[in-house]
């Protein structure tokens, strides 16, 4: 398999050598004497030009136009110094096998340019492109870069459970797991539930696979407390679930979370984790996807290694929510949603403070009021306000969103109450306040909003290799 990554010489280190490629045929051009394949295997941005004469073996697939854009290839030959303009070296073909036909006229992947929409709507295929191959790969990066980080500071990765009984964020926006057998007949066009309904037609969870209802998690952050409360510093990185009827470039109803949890740890301690933490992954792609990252600075977002290069040298931007209130206060420019204090920021004004006010630095805002707030943050001592805090970036808006947690039995039990939460579903969480608690605190960082900071890519549907939006769960 060729490895030729992009880059003035590249590839020279295997001039002279044999070397097969197998791959996706991303053009052919057939000329008088010579044919040029351009062969991508996915490994990098750049294809690997193949250079045909009509003596090679199986140049009669070329002559009978099986060698099409799409068509999968074995392609063999010596590695020589190219002509061309494009590329340092290439293939002098000895041999090619078609493996798999693609019919030109009906792939749906044409040379000019597709709309973002419309890959949307084959994302079968659209890893063949060069967008979503670079996307994947960087994408694939960050992960390894964010268990990397982890590890080198001492964390242990919990799985948390995917089903879950307990709504971590309070907010209602689960999805409900439950039995259902289709009608052998008519097969997944006509399901039928098996929890059986009373009379008058309520559900009878007992009777249900898990004796009651269940939900897919939107965080598995309480799982990973009772974790910290005995390795200290753990994280999740795992698939998490939100029924948000909100169709924005930054939603997805399926996403990746990253949600580290911390020890003996307050507020400020959590602020430095997730700085490092970002600073380390950005400057992990810096140097290691440089090919793709040259991509989309020339094709996706202008600009974007400049400005992940400040994010990775510059200090972050922190300011109360106080602060960032008066401030909106002070601008110039009208906004849609009013901005008083005990409001939650809007993504308008969370674009405003990052764009504008501080001119594309990450901002990372703490202490705001209870009210906005899920029910596990820490009070701070004004009664008003918890120890939260939010990460917020430009284009994307919030990033990461954590808070120290509350470890006092009492102030967690009365903040429960206050808001008519079921107290004793949480019996086990309550239980890590009784049993050696310990300050801790922690974050959630949403990692499709990560995949699109640093690669400029504008929507989160982009992001993902199958997104998960109302209304659309294909492929
Ligand atoms: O701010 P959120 O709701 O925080 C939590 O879930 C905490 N339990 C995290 C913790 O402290 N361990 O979500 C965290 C992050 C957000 O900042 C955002 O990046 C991402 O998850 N996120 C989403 N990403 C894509 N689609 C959605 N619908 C998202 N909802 C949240
Ligand atoms: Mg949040």
């Amino acid at each position: 398999i060729v490895d030729v990554k992009g880059g003035p010489d590249e590839g020279m280190d295997r001039l002279g050598q044999a070397l097969a490629i197998r791959g996706w045929v991303r053009t052919c051009r057939v000329q008088s004497s010579v044919t040029f394949i351009e062969v991508n295997d996915g490994s990098c941005l750049s294809n690997l030009q193949c250079v045909m004469n009509i003596d090679a073996e199986g140049y009669d697939q070329v002559e009978s136009g099986a060698v099409t854009t799409g068509a999968s290839v074995l392609v063999e030959g010596i590695v020589v110094s190219s002509q061309g303009s494009k590329q340092k070296v290439e293939l002098k073909v000895a041999r090619l096998v078609t493996i798999g036909k693609s019919d030109p006229t009906t792939y749906p992947i044409q040379k000019k340019r597709a709309t973002r929409e419309f890959l949307r709507s084959i994302a079968h295929l659209r890893p063949r492109t060069n967008t979503f191959g670079a996307v994947t790969r960087v994408r694939n990066a960050l992960a390894y870069a964010t268990h990397k980080f982890f590890q080198e500071n001492g964390f242990v990765w919990i799985s948390s459970p995917i089903i879950t009984a307990s709504d971590c964020e309070g907010a209602g926006e689960q999805f409900c797991v439950t039995t259902l057998i289709p009608n052998t007949r008519e097969g997944t066009d006509s399901l039928v539930n098996t929890i059986p309904t009373s009379k008058d037609g309520k559900i009878d969870w007992s009777q249900d696979f898990f004796g009651r209802p269940a939900f897919l998690t939107v965080s598995g952050q309480l799982n990973a407390e009772t974790y910290a409360s005995a390795l200290c510093d753990v994280y999740t990185f795992g698939p998490t679930f939100r029924a948000e009827n909100s169709n924005t470039s930054r939603h997805l109803a399926e996403f990746w979370m990253i949600e580290p949890e911390l020890a003996f740890a307050d507020l400020n301690d959590d602020m430095a984790c997730a700085t490092a933490y970002l600073q380390y992954v950005v400057k992990y792609i810096l140097e290691n996807c440089k090919e793709d990252m040259d991509f989309f600075n020339t094709w996706i977002e202008k600009g974007i290694i400049n400005r992940l290069n400040d994010v990775v040298e510059k200090d972050f931007v922190q300011l109360t929510y106080s602060d960032a209130v008066e401030l909106l206060l002070g601008a110039k420019r009208k906004f849609e949603f009013p901005v008083k204090w005990g409001l939650d920021l809007q993504s308008e004004h969370e674009r405003y403070i990052t764009e504008i006010a501080f001119a594309g630095r990450p901002v990372i805002i703490s202490d705001y009021p209870k009210e906005i707030k899920a029910f596990y943050m820490r009070q701070n001592d004004d009664g008003k306000t918890v120890a939260a805090m939010d990460l917020l970036v430009p284009r994307v808006g919030e990033l990461i969103g954590g808070s120290q947690r509350e470890e006092r039995l009492e102030y967690l039990g009365s903040r429960l109450e206050e808001l008519n939460l079921n107290k004793d579903s949480y019996w086990w969480y309550l239980d890590l306040r009784r049993f050696g608690s310990v300050p801790h605190a922690g974050f959630g960082l949403g990692f499709e909003r990560l995949v699109q900071f640093a690669t400029g890519i504008e929507n989160i549907r982009d992001a993902i290799p199958f997104p998960r939006t109302p209304g659309s769960a294909d492929f």
